[in-house]
Parts: structure tokens; sequence; C-alpha cells
């Protein structure tokens, strides 16, 4: 009798373990035998424990399971799908999953992420079979005709990056995955990492194939201590199983992954700084030009990809880039892993083809506010995202929509506030979250956040309140214009669209610090 449990961290923080020991504990006294296996995350996290049986009807879910339900679950037959209030159906007829359309995380929830037999099974490294059997240009090409962009948050097309390196000549190239997930909001690179680290994996030597290079290294941060262990489990059995090492499956080809941990800076996450902090150095920003696709980490030309990016490699290779390509709109194709949190009903990850509204994000998958009250805000793209009000939801997922309203896509993390939201205390929280995680590189970013963190409170406390502002506004112009890299440079966002959509809230006097 088969029972899936998640071992994602999410799971784990409301009790997953507990329930997985309740199951076996209590199917020993009953003469009943389990194989209970930990598989990552549904993403549907407000059903967390979510507990699923095996049965001829497909995967039957039941959540979210507490201790106390167990021993009723049990006499409810649940080994059979029986019926018991938290009897969901089978899992992927939810709503919330079926809609979806997976295809990064296709087996996420699915496999034991420990388990390349169950990888394989479920259609892992056909992807890299393909590409062992195409030239590195031909795989390039794959990956641009495919569309895909860098799910970090630029959106810069992968393909043009991958082309840069494969045509740098050089002894040595590297792939670097920017797995320093630091955006709030955002757990999408954890949730694969740790359900289907070996996807990564494969998406890296995919990579490594197309360009020359022979070493990666996953730069993790070290919050993420789970991802961690997924990802060196995952290296352990690609390796015993030919799939990375000196000799990729028989084709002479060369490539292997090693995990490096970041130290819990924000500015790490910034390509340049990561490329310091792996090198063993402080991670400060590093001018541009040279890109690192020609001098990037030890000076050598360098891949540098988000988890997401490199996680999408290997579907493309396997169904081809026009299966990738037709989903989507505009220059923003393929799926994007949307991340649901702050005051919403149904928080989770939600992965859909770029076109969908903010609003149908908000309601018809995230269900509302937690709070029952109405939403006001959302901030999209993490701290450096701007905060979007209600006249803007219907906004489309997609790269150039959401910049054509001021906005940013970012690495698709959605997090919303209801209507007590002060958003002159998010302004000058993005103030003070730059202020904070400054590299110190650059001057409008290291003394222009902590001015702007002054004219804020002076702005909200009713002081000289025009000179204030136009002081704000300018010094927004200079961060923008002015600063080394995207820290500095973004910042101005969350500040400038909650001044400009909820002026009133500057002029209440009652800041919430
Ligand atoms: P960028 O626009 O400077 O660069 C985009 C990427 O393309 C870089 O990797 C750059 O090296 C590469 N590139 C540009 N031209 C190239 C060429 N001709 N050949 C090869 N490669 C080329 O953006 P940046 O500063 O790397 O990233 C900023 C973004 O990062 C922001 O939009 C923000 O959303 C996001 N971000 C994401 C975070 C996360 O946790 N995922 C955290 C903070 C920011
Ligand atoms: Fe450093 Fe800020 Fe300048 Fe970026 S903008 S280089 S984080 S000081």
């Amino acid at each position: 009798m088969k029972i899936y449990v998640s071992c994602d961290a999410a799971a784990l923080s409301v009790g997953a373990d507990e329930i997985a020991h309740a199951i076996a504990a209590h199917a020993g006294p009953r003469g009943i035998e389990v194989e209970i296996v930990r598989t990552g995350s549904r993403g549907m996290l407000w059903l967390e424990p979510l507990v699923e049986v095996q049965t001829a009807q497909g995967r039957i879910a039941y959540g979210p399971v507490s201790l106390e339900d167990v021993r009723d679950l049990f006499d409810a037959d649940f080994l059979q799908g029986g019926a018991h209030p938290l009897n969901l159906g089978p899992t992927e007829q939810i709503p919330y999953f079926s809609k979806q359309q997976r295809l990064t995380f296709a087996r996420c929830g699915i496999t034991d992420p420990s388990s390349l037999d169950d990888y394989l099974a479920h259609g892992g490294y056909r992807g890299l079979e393909r590409a062992l059997s195409m030239s590195p240009a031909d795989i390039v090409t794959a990956v641009t005709d495919a569309g895909l962009r860098g799910r970090g948050g630029a959106a810069f097309p992968a393909g043009i990056k991958w082309k840069t390196v494969l045509s740098t000549t050089a002894e040595q190239k590297y792939i670097v995955c920017n797995a320093d997930e630091g955006d709030s909001g955002t757990f999408s690179d954890r949730m694969i990492m740790e359900g289907d680290p070996l996807v990564l994996v494969e998406g890296m030597t995919i990579a490594g194939l197309a360009t020359g290079a022979t070493k990666g290294y996953i730069y993790l941060r070290s919050e993420y201590p789970h991802a961690h262990r997924a990802l060196l489990a995952a290296i352990d059995v690609a390796r015993a199983g030919g799939y990375l090492g000196p000799d990729v499956r028989g084709s002479g080809r060369a490539f292997d992954v090693d995990v490096r941990l970041g130290a819990g800076a924000y500015i790490c996450g910034e390509e340049t700084s990561l490329l310091e902090s792996l090198e063993g150095k402080r991670g400060q920003v590093r001018f541009k030009p040279p890109l690192p696709a020609i001098s990037g980490l030890f000076g050598k030309p360098t891949v540098i990809n988000n988890v997401i990016t490199l996680a999408s490699v290997p579907v493309i290779l396997d169904q081809g880039a026009a299966h990738y390509r037709d989903f989507g709109m505009g220059r923003s194709r393929g799926t994007l892993p949307i991340q649901l949190t702050g005051n919403i009903r149904h928080g989770g990850l939600v992965e859909l083809a770029f076109g969908t509204t903010l609003r149908e994000l908000l309601y018809d998958f995230g269900g509302g506010s937690l709070s029952g009250r109405p939403i006001r805000a959302v901030q999209v793209g993490g701290p450096l995202g701007a905060y979007m009000p209600e006249s803007q939801f219907d906004t489309v997922l997609d790269y150039e929509a959401f910049a054509a309203v001021g906005a940013m896509l970012g690495h698709g993390g959605i997090v919303v506030f209801d209507d007590s939201v002060d958003m002159a205390a998010q302004a000058r929280y993005a103030m003070e979250f730059c202020a904070v995680e400054s590299c110190g590189k650059c001057t409008p970013c290291r003394i222009g956040s902590t001015r702007g963190v002054e004219v804020i409170d002076r702005l909200v406390a009713g002081r000289d309140v025009q000179t204030q502002e136009a002081l704000l506004r300018d010094l927004c112009d200079t961060m923008t214009h002015g600063s080394l890299c995207a820290l500095g440079g973004l910042t101005p966002y969350p500040v400038l669209s909650a001044l400009n959509h909820f002026p009133d809230d500057f002029s209440r006097g009652a800041l919430v610090r």
C-alpha cells in the first residue's frame, strides 16, 4: 500500500514528518503494510500536510491532516480512498492543481526526489539523452527557439547568454546556478530543489554540453538546509548512474556539479557578487563589462542562470522547442511558476503559461485574502517590485505588459496585502531594506537609501511635505540612473509605486515602525 507524504520544508513546518510517523505507527498494529514515499510538495500549501494514497482510481488526497485525524482516517478506510471530511478526491482533479500547466514542475510532488529510478520512470533524463545526440550549437538553438528567458528576474534570453559562452574560447568554462533565492515571497527555487533536484542537475548538464563547460556550481542560500540535502543526494545518484562525471553516459564528455553555500546576504543573488562570493571573497558587485558570459567565475566564461531557468531546459530538449514555445504570449514564452503568498487564502505554487491576469491568480487560484478583507495591493517581483493597486489587477502575466504599467514580474513572487496595509510603511520598508542590504560599492544606493528613509519619515510626519516629496522623487531618480546594480536601481519601484498609487497613506502622519 503506497502512501505519499511531502518532505518539502513547507510541509515539514506544519508537521508532515509527524504525520508520516503516525501513519506508520497506526498501520503496524492493524497488520497493514504501508510504504510511505516522501515526495516534494504539490504546491497547495494550505492543504499541507497533504497525504495521498495510491488507489485503483489514482492518487486520492487527504488534507490538511493533523495528528488527531490519523486514527479517524484509518477507521474511514482511507487507504482504499474511503469517505472522510478530509478526502479531497483525486489529487490531480483539485481545481487549483488541474487548472495549471506544469512543465517545469511536472514531477514535483509525484516522485521521490532522491530516486534516480523514479526520475527515469517519469521522463527524467530524456532531455539529456536527446542533447547528447546534438551538437552544442543545435542545443543552444533549441533553447533560443523555445523563447526561454531568465526566470531569476531579468528575463534575458537564455539562448543568447549560452551562445555568448559557446562562442568564447577558453580552456575552462563554468555553469553557475543562482540558487540564492532572496526575493521576499518566493520559493519556487526551493520547491524544485527539494521536490525534483535531478531536473536542475539535468538542466545544468545540458547547459554544460551546449557551451563546453565541464564544471557546474550551485550557489545555494544557507537558509535552505533541506534543499541542500536534497541536492547532495541527487548529485550522488546522478554520479552513480553515470549522468555526471568524466564520461557522461559514455559520451566521452565530462560534466560535474558541486554545491556551495552562501552566507545570507541578499546582494549575493546579484550575479557578479555571487561570483565574488563563490571565489571566496566578500560578496560585492563587480563592474560590467566584462559580462560573466565572457569573464565570469575565476575569470572564465560562465553561464549564470537561475534555478528555474535551468530546470526548464530538460523539457525543452525532451519535448522540443516548439512545444515549449506554444505556451505563453508575446515575447514571454513557456510557463512561469508563480508563488502566491502573504494575505491570501490559498497560498502556494501555480505553474501557468504567461498570459493569465493577476486577478485570476488572486481570486480563482488564491481565493481572495486570508483575512476576508478586500485586497488593496500586491507586490510582484520581490522587495524591488512595484506595489500594484486594484486598478492594475487585470494586467496579464507577461514581462512587457508588466513593464508597461511600471511594474516587473521578476521571479514570479506575489505578496498580497488587504486594506489594513499602510503603504507609506511599505515604502519606508523598501528603502530600509536597500540600506540594510546595500553592498556599499556605489553612492546612490549606499547613501541614497539611508537618506531616503529619513525623507520618507519627514514626509509622513507632515514636515514640509511638498519639498520632501520632491526630494524623494529626485533621490529615486538618482538611484534609478546612478546605481551600479538592481538593488539600488530598482528600490524606487516599490517606493514610488506606493507614493503614486496610495498618496493618502503618506499624509496620515501615522507611520508604523
Ligand atoms: P541584467 O539585465 O543586467 O542582466 C541580465 C542577464 O543577462 C545577466 O546574467 C547578464 O550577465 C546577461 N547578459 C546581458 N547581455 C548579455 C549578452 N550579450 N550575452 C550574454 N549574457 C548577457 O540584470 P541583472 O542585474 O542580472 O538582474 C536584475 C534582476 O534580478 C531584476 O530584474 C530582479 O528582478 C532580479 N532579482 C532577482 C532576485 C531573486 O531572488 N531571484 C533577487 C534580486 C533581484
Ligand atoms: Fe552595491 Fe547598492 Fe551599488 Fe548595487 S546599487 S553595487 S548593492 S551599493
